[in-house]
């Protein structure tokens, strides 16, 4: 079982985001588990004095991102880039710098939706940059999810077919890159 831990960058209760990770849990293949981590907006804004006296919000999700075989990370896009709670997780999760850091060769899968035609297409990158800075392995699978509020229903579902298809090939390609790294 390839386990996969979904963070959605966007803290709002009917977020696209968020509604596009319930989607790929509910759609995950065979052999593949996707658990949503809800607790972002607890997390301690990062701050280097307290790396060896870590809060216990990031304490819980260091470990959750250790655990984890592999992460989505589906990013909306506020003012050209990556909202902060975001941020702060992807500074906690690159220190130590090297092998000891959570995200250190952590197979991360990046989508992402907005409402305009872009798809959160510069957040996306924004994190993908900082998430390889970090010795994560970024996987080369994609997903803009523009103009989203034409392709989720009134309950937060995804119903666009394209979307669906491009999202459980993200699933797999993170999976597989999972399944590579541990040989098998
Ligand atoms: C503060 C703020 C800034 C935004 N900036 C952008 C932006 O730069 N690019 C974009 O495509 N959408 C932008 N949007 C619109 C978001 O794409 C839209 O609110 C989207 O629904 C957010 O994702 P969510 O549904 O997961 O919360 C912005 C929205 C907010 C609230």
């Amino acid at each position: 079982m390839t386990r996969i831990l979904a963070i959605s960058g966007s803290l709002r209760r009917r977020s696209y985001n968020r509604a596009l990770l319930q989607a790929a849990s509910e759609h995950a293949p065979e052999g593949v588990e996707i658990e949503i981590y809800d607790e972002l907006e607890a997390l301690a804004p990062y701050n280097e004095d307290r790396e060896n006296d870590r809060p216990e919000s990031v304490e819980a999700l260091m470990a959750r991102i250790q655990e984890a075989d592999a992460l989505l990370l589906a990013t909306p896009e506020f003012n050209t880039t990556l909202p902060g709670q975001l941020k702060h997780m992807i500074d906690w999760g690159s220190r130590p710098y090297g092998p000891d850091a959570a995200l250190y060769g952590k197979p991360v899968a990046v989508i992402g939706a907005s409402t305009t035609d872009y798809g959160a297409m510069w957040a996306q990158d924004t994190l993908r940059k900082a998430l390889g800075i970090a010795g994560a392995r970024v996987v080369d699978a994609e997903l803009t999810v523009a103009r989203a509020q034409n392709k989720f229903d009134e309950d937060g579902r995804l119903h666009d077919e394209e979307t669906l298809e491009q999202l459980a090939h993200v699933i797999h390609s993170v999976a597989r890159h999972h399944l590579e790294l541990a040989g098998v």
